[in-house]
C-alpha cells in the first residue's frame, strides 16, 4: 500500500486507464489484480453491481496490497461504509444525489462522483470536488463537451467513463481537463471466464502506455 490516496485528485494520477469490472466470481479477483499489476495498471474499480463485488474488494485488499482498489457503482447510502470496510481506497458513483453524497462524505473515503452535465459538475464543485467522473462520457457529449467546459470550469478535472475504447481513449487523455479514463475493455467477460490472465496483462500493458 505505497500509494497515498488522500483526495479524489489522487485517483486521477494512478493510471491512464481505470479498469472497470463487474466480477461474477470472487475467485477471479486476485489473479485479475495481479495480471493488471504485471501489465502496469495499479488500480481497479470493482463495481458493486454483482454480489461478488464486495468480497472481491476484500480479497484484493488482503492478497494483492499493491493494487489500489476502488469500489464502483455506489448508488445507495450504506454502500460507501461497506466498501471502505472491505478495503476500498476510493469510491466511484455513476451520478449523484444529495443523500448519497452526504453518506459518502461521512465515510471519509475519497470519491469520484459522476456528473454528466455542466450543472451537475458545478453542484459537485460547490461541495468542494475538483475531480469527478464524467459519465456516460460518449453519450453525454464526449471530447467536444469536455473541451467546451474547460473554459468556464477551469478548476475541474475528469475521469470520462462510458463508451471509452483503445481507439478514442487517446483523444480524451490529450485534454488538459482529463486525468484518466475508465473502461471495461481491459476486463472482458470472456477472458475472465477463461482465466486468460496473460491476455488481460497484455491489454493492461497497452492501456498503461496510452499516456
Ligand atoms: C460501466 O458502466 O460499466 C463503466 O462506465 C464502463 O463502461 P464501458 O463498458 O462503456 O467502458
Amino acid at each position: 500500500m505505497n500509494h497515498p490516496m488522500n483526495t479524489a485528485a489522487d485517483v486521477l494520477e494512478l493510471a491512464p486507464v481505470v479498469p472497470v469490472v463487474a466480477l461474477d466470481d470472487v475467485a477471479h479477483a486476485v489473479p485479475l489484480a495481479e495480471a493488471l499489476l504485471r501489465g502496469g495498471i495499479r488500480t481497479i474499480e470493482v463495481t458493486l453491481r454483482t454480489p461478488a463485488g464486495l468480497p472481491s474488494i476484500e480479497r484484493i485488499a488482503a492478497e494483492a496490497p499493491d493494487m489500489v482498489t476502488g469500489a464502483g457503482t455506489i448508488t445507495e447510502p450504506g454502500q460507501a461504509k461497506r466498501a471502505a470496510d472491505a478495503g476500498a481506497r476510493y469510491l466511484v458513483t455513476p451520478g449523484t444525489t444529495d443523500r448519497l453524497l452526504d453518506d459518502i462524505d461521512a465515510s471519509g473515503v475519497p470519491y469520484l462522483a459522476g456528473a454528466g452535465t455542466v450543472s451537475e459538475a458545478m453542484r459537485l464543485a460547490e461541495r468542494g470536488a475538483t475531480a469527478m467522473k464524467f459519465f456516460p462520457a460518449e453519450q453525454s457529449g464526449g471530447v467536444p463537451f469536455l473541451k467546451a467546459i474547460a473554459g468556464p470550469l477551469p478548476d475541474l478535472r475528469f475521469c470520462p467513463t462510458g463508451g471509452i475504447s483503445p481507439q478514442n481513449a487517446p483523444s480524451y487523455l490529450a485534454l488538459p481537463n482529463v486525468g484518466c479514463v475508465g473502461g471495461s475493455w481491459l476486463t472482458p467477460k470472456n477472458l475472465l471466464a477463461a482465466g486468460d490472465w496473460a491476455q488481460i496483462e497484455q491489454l493492461a500493458r497497452e492501456a498503461a502506455a496510452l499516456r
